[in-house]
C-alpha cells in the first residue's frame, strides 16, 4: 500500500526551536539572567566560549521568523518561553515586558494560522533559582507551577497545546551526572532527586492547568532512544535493559505506571530514596499527549567499569551526523510503536527530529544544498508513516530546527537549521531541506513515498 494517504489532514507539520537557543538579548527589557547565561559565560563551558547573547537575534527579528514559518507552510510551531523573562527572580514579581514578547509572538502565529505549541521549560532556569538549589530542591515543583500559572493566565486563551518540560533526562544526565550542561554538577547521588523533582514539577503544572480550566491540551516532551543489545550474551541483554531503564523508562514509568523501573533502584542502591506514594499520584496526573524527541538509537554492551548504569554504546558503521549520532530512521518507528504498545493510548507527537550536518559549499541559485539533511528528513518522516501503519497514534512531526542556532555546549559549531543563519549578518537563507520540507507539507507527506 502506498504511503500517500498515511497522514491525515489534521496532522501537525511543524518546526521547533527553544528560547535560549535563538532569542539572544537575554537581559533585555527587565529579564533576569538564566542558568545558561551564567554557564556559557563561565570560561571553558562551551565550545569557543560561545554564548546565547546574540544567538539568532530572534528577540528582535521574530516577525521575520514568523514569515519563514509561513514560507515553510507549517501549521504548528513549537517554541519555548524563557522563564527568566517572565519572573526575573524565578518567583515573585512578574515582568510584564517579558510576557508581552510572547503575547505578540502568539498573536502573530495565530494570524498566520500557525498553531503555537509552547514548552514551558526548555533548560533555561532563572539563575536566582539555581542559587536556591534548582532541581535538587523539592520546592522547585512549586516554583515551576507558579511560573506555569502565570503563562496559562497570559496565553491560555490562545495557546491550545502546552508542554511542561523538555527532555528531563538531558537536564539530569548532562546537567547533574556528567556536568556538561548547566549547572555542571557531577553527582550521581543527585540523580534521583533531580529526576523526581522535575517529574513533580511537571505534575504540579498539569494540576495548575486543570485548575485554571485551560481548555487546551497539556503534555510533556521526552527524548527516547531505542536500545538494542549488541549480542545475545546475558550480560549485554541485562546492560541494555539497564540503559533503557536509565534513559527511557526512567520518566515514562512514573508518568504512566506510577513507579520507577526496578533496574534504577537496583543500580542506585541506597541512594535511590523511597519517595512518598502521593508523589506518584502527582506525577501520574493524566496528560493529553506525549511529545517524543528522536535523534538516534543505541547499540549497547555491558561495561562493568561504567557505574552506575554499567552499560556503554557500541559505535556502529554507517552515516553519522556532526554530533557523531548514528543515522537510524528505523529506530523512530521502533520507539513510536514501543511507546504506543507499552504505555499510552494518548496521542503522540514527534516534537523534535533533525540532523546537524556541515553545510557543503555547493549552492544552486541562492540555495545551500544539504542533501544529507534532506535524506534524513525524508527517511524519518517515512519512519513516522510506518509507525502509524503499525498502529502508533502519531499526530504530528516537528523538524528540529527552524534555524541554525546555539547548540548548548557545542555553541554555534553544529547547524541543525532548515534555514541557514549567517551569524555575522543574521541573514537567514532557506536550505534545500527547507524547500524539501515545504514540499512534504504541501503534499501532506506524499512526496516521501514518491521516490
Ligand atoms: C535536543 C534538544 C534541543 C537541541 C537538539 C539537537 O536534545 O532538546 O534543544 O539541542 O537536541
Amino acid at each position: 500500500m502506498s504511503d500517500r494517504n498515511s497522514f491525515p489532514a489534521d496532522f501537525l507539520w511543524g518546526a521547533a526551536t527553544s528560547a535560549h537557543q535563538i532569542e539572544g538579548s537575554p537581559l533585555a527589557d527587565g529579564a533576569g539572567p538564566s542558568n545558561w547565561h551564567r554557564f556559557s559565560h563561565t570560561p571553558g563551558r562551551t565550545r569557543n566560549g560561545d554564548t546565547g547573547d546574540v544567538a539568532c537575534d530572534h528577540y528582535r527579528r521574530w516577525r521575520e521568523d514568523v514569515s519563514l514559518l509561513c514560507a515553510l507552510g507549517v501549521n504548528a510551531y513549537r517554541f519555548s518561553i524563557a522563564w527568566s523573562r517572565i519572573l526575573p527572580e524565578g518567583t515573585g514579581s512578574v515582568n510584564a515586558a517579558g510576557v508581552a514578547f510572547y503575547d505578540r509572538l502568539v498573536d502573530a502565529l495565530l494570524e498566520a494560522q500557525i498553531q503555537p505549541v509552547v514548552t514551558l521549560f526548555h533548560w533555561d532556569l532563572p539563575a536566582a533559582l539555581e542559587d536556591r538549589g534548582a532541581w535538587l530542591e523539592r520546592d522547585s515543583a512549586e516554583w515551576f507551577a507558579e511560573y506555569a500559572r502565570v503563562m496559562f493566565r497570559a496565553l491560555g486563551d490562545r495557546v491550545g497545546m502546552w508542554a511542561t518540560l523538555n527532555e528531563p533526562w538531558v537536564v539530569m544526565n548532562a546537567g547533574y551526572a556528567h556536568g556538561v550542561h548547566a549547572p555542571g554538577h557531577r553527582g550521581w547521588d543527585e540523580v534521583p532527586h533531580v529526576s523526581h523533582n522535575l517529574l513533580r514539577a511537571h505534575g504540579l503544572a498539569v494540576r495548575a492547568y486543570r485548575a485554571e480550566r485551560g481548555g487546551g491540551r497539556i503534555g510533556i516532551v521526552v527524548n527516547l532512544e531505542p536500545k538494542y543489545a549488541v549480542s545475545e550474551r546475558a550480560e549485554d541483554v541485562a546492560a541494555t535493559a539497564r540503559a533503557d531503564a536509565y534513559m527511557n523508562r526512567h520518566y515514562l514509568d512514573p508518568l504512566f505506571k506510577g513507579t520507577y523501573p526496578e533496574e534504577l533502584v537496583a543500580m542506585f542502591g541506597t541512594t535511590w530514596p523511597e519517595f512518598p506514594e502521593e508523589d506518584f499520584r502527582l506525577i501520574g496526573e493524566p496528560i493529553d499527549f506525549l511529545g517524543i524527541n528522536y535523534y538516534k538509537r543505541s547499540v549497547t554492551c555491558d561495561d562493568p567499569d561504567a557505574p552506575p548504569v554499567r552499560a556503554r554504546d557500541v559505535p556502529q558503521p554507517g552515516l553519522h551526523t556532526e554530533l557523531r549520532w548514528e543515522v537510524y530512521p528505523a529506530g523512530l518507528t521502533d520507539i513510536l510503536v514501543w511507546v504506543h504498545d507499552r504505555y499510552a493510548t494518548i496521542p503522540l507527537y514527534v516534537t523534535e527530529n533533525g540532523a546537524a550536518f556541515a553545510d557543503p559549499a555547493t549552492v544552486h541559485g541562492d540555495i545551500p544544498q544539504d542533501p544529507r539533511r534532506v535524506a534524513y528528513l525524508r527517511d524519518h518522516i517515512r519512519a513516522v508513516a510506518r509507525a502509524r501503519e503499525l498502529g502508533s497514534d502519531v499526530r504530528g512531526y516537528f523538524a528540529w530546527s527552524l534555524l541554525d542556532n546555539f547548540e548548548w555546549a557545542e555553541g554555534y559549531s553544529k547547524r541543525f537549521g532548515l534555514y541557514h543563519v549567517n551569524f555575522e549578518t543574521q541573514q537567514r537563507t532557506p536550505k534545500a531541506s527547507a524547500q524539501f520540507y515545504a514540499n512534504v507539507i504541501r503534499s501532506r507527506g506524499a512526496v516521501v513515498s514518491d521516490e
